[in-house]
């Protein structure tokens, strides 16, 4: 008999942790519903003592998803355990996570404690957790580099006061896959109560192995994966859901003794909305949702896919849910034609939105003669990627050239009115940014900037993703136009605006 893998999503956890990707409480709703049409088992919706925002966020999930479990992360201690149990009332299905580091290094500089107080510590948040909420999953933090009788003593102990699923964290990507199905072997054999609980694996990607080793803990045992939609997450990122879940449907011949509950279909709409709200881009070579992972260059692999697709692709990109159709649109598409296409790629919009969508389709439809799906998607994510922006585009004009100090005016709205700033540069986009910071009196200071072309030819959409610092925050914004002064403007206010909205 098949088992079930059980997926634990921490996009909203783990995942918004990576600098950059913060979101609101109102966007992680939106990606939680599009989580649960996905199929995750668990959703982990954010760490409830954190932030008024992280509380928010998660009594809200609680309150619209019900076929997922919810979670909510919490140190082991009481305020923490309190706070994620009242955030998690009205959930369906509530999960508490509790996690507490095991390996020297933390017990020695992170909590100066020594072994024993840690389990106590350990035995009495579980004992309290488990009053609050019937579902308790712990995690001994660092478990990788834990030394493995005092792991063993500490998983004991949680599973005895009510833990149902022992979650084993490679903290700091360190591990690689032998070790990992070594001690995911070690902790089955020595630990005498596991056949209690579930074991789950939660892997990060310093060294480009979470994927590796998670599905290298399913081999040993695990029933249980911590993942993130496009891998986002702390530093390097978490495992990917796309990749692990791909990889097990993929490799039927490996993992024949497991099945999932995930609708692949709905994979690369997850993936596009989560880049669009937490405006971190998918590079074009990533696995599974990269724009080249199913494109072939080489006029080899073109001409064998031609004869038969699998020379050169081992899934089906309509298995994840990427169409092939390129539906070409233009100027003489009617606003029928544009909504319909748009619900073909999973775009559900409101009257409002859809005028301000089809407004900005028509302006480049104008300028370009072919407006592709790419082209499309990248509008309409920037159309409702901020749903009440503070500040606007109204207009701008720049001058530039060889002999000349670039400058720029740039006119805003905001609530109505227009506003406008003048300022000069080191170049165009510098002038216009500094004419939008002299409107929204922020002193921004511009820490990453890159500008990619959507699809290709001269006429082409050009987007720039950048972060800003402003203050101690950074802020991610993304933009795009046929103009790329145009788009670097509303990737500069896409980020003021979420500097405003804080
Ligand atoms: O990486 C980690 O150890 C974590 C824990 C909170 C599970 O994210
Ligand atoms: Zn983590």
């Amino acid at each position: 008999m098949a088992e079930k893998l059980i997926i634990f999503d921490t996009t909203l956890r783990d995942g918004e942790q990576a600098p950059g990707a913060s979101l609101t409480a109102q966007q992680k709703l939106e990606i939680a519903f599009q989580l649960e049409k996905l199929g995750v088992d668990v959703i982990e919706a954010g760490f409830p003592i954190a932030s008024p925002g992280d509380f928010k966020a998660v009594a809200e999930i609680s309150k619209n998803i019900k076929k997922s479990a919810i979670c909510g992360l919490a140190r082991c201690l009481k305020q923490d355990i309190e706070a994620a149990a009242s955030s998690l009332k009205n959930a369906k299905h509530p999960r508490l996570h509790l996690f507490l580091a095991t390996s020297k290094i933390h017990l020695e500089y992170k909590f100066k404690k020594a072994e024993d107080e840690i389990l106590i510590l350990a035995r009495q948040a579980v004992k309290l957790a488990r009053r609050l909420c019937d579902d308790i999953e712990f995690s001994p933090e660092d478990a990788t580099r834990s030394e493995r009788s005092f792991l063993f003593r500490v998983i004991e102990a949680a599973i005895e006061e009510g833990a149902k699923t022992i979650n084993i964290p490679d903290t700091v990507g360190y591990s690689y896959p032998q070790e990992v199905f070594s001690l995911i072997s070690d902790i089955k054999a020595s630990v005498p109560n596991i056949n209690k609980a579930v074991i789950a694996i939660h892997c990060h990607d310093d060294l480009g192995m979470a994927v590796a080793n998670s599905l290298s803990a399913v081999l040993a045992g695990a029933r249980q994966v911590h993942c993130t939609i496009n891998g986002i997450g702390e530093r390097a990122g978490n495992a990917s859901l796309e990749e692990i879940v791909m990889a097990i449907k993929t490799r039927k011949d490996v993992f024949s003794n497991f099945y999932l509950d995930i609708n692949t279909k709905e994979i690369y709409r997850t993936s596009r909305l989560v880049s669009n709200l937490t405006n971190f881009v998918v590079p074009p070579n990533k696995a599974i949702v990269g724009r080249n992972a199913f494109a072939h260059e080489s006029g080899i692999h073109q001409d064998a896919v031609l004869k038969n697709k699998t020379t050169y692709e081992i899934m089906n990109p309509h298995d994840v849910g990427i169409s092939d159709s390129r539906l070409i649109m233009g100027k003489h598409s009617g606003r029928h034609a544009f909504r319909d296409r748009l619900k073909a790629l999973g775009f559900h919009l409101d009257d409002d939105q859809l005028n301000k969508a089809f407004i900005r389709f028509k302006e480049v439809a104008d300028k370009k003669k072919e407006v592709f799906d790419d082209d499309l998607r990248i509008l309409v994510e920037d159309e409702l990627r901020v749903s009440k922006p503070l500040w606007q585009l109204g207009s701008f004009e720049v001058t530039s050239g060889t002999a000349i100090k670039p400058k720029a005016e740039v006119e805003l709205i905001k609530k109505g009115k227009k506003v406008s700033g003048v300022s000069s540069g080191d170049g165009p986009v510098d002038a216009c940014f500094k004419a939008i910071d002299k409107i929204t009196g922020f002193k921004a200071k511009l820490e990453d900037f890159h500008l990619e072309a959507v699809t290709s030819g001269k006429d082409a959409l050009g987007q720039v993703g950048l972060k800003l610092k402003i203050g101690d925050a950074i802020f991610s914004g993304r933009g795009a136009s046929t103009d790329i002064i145009e788009a670097a403007i509303r990737a500069y206010l896409d980020a003021a605006n979420r500097a405003g909205d804080k």
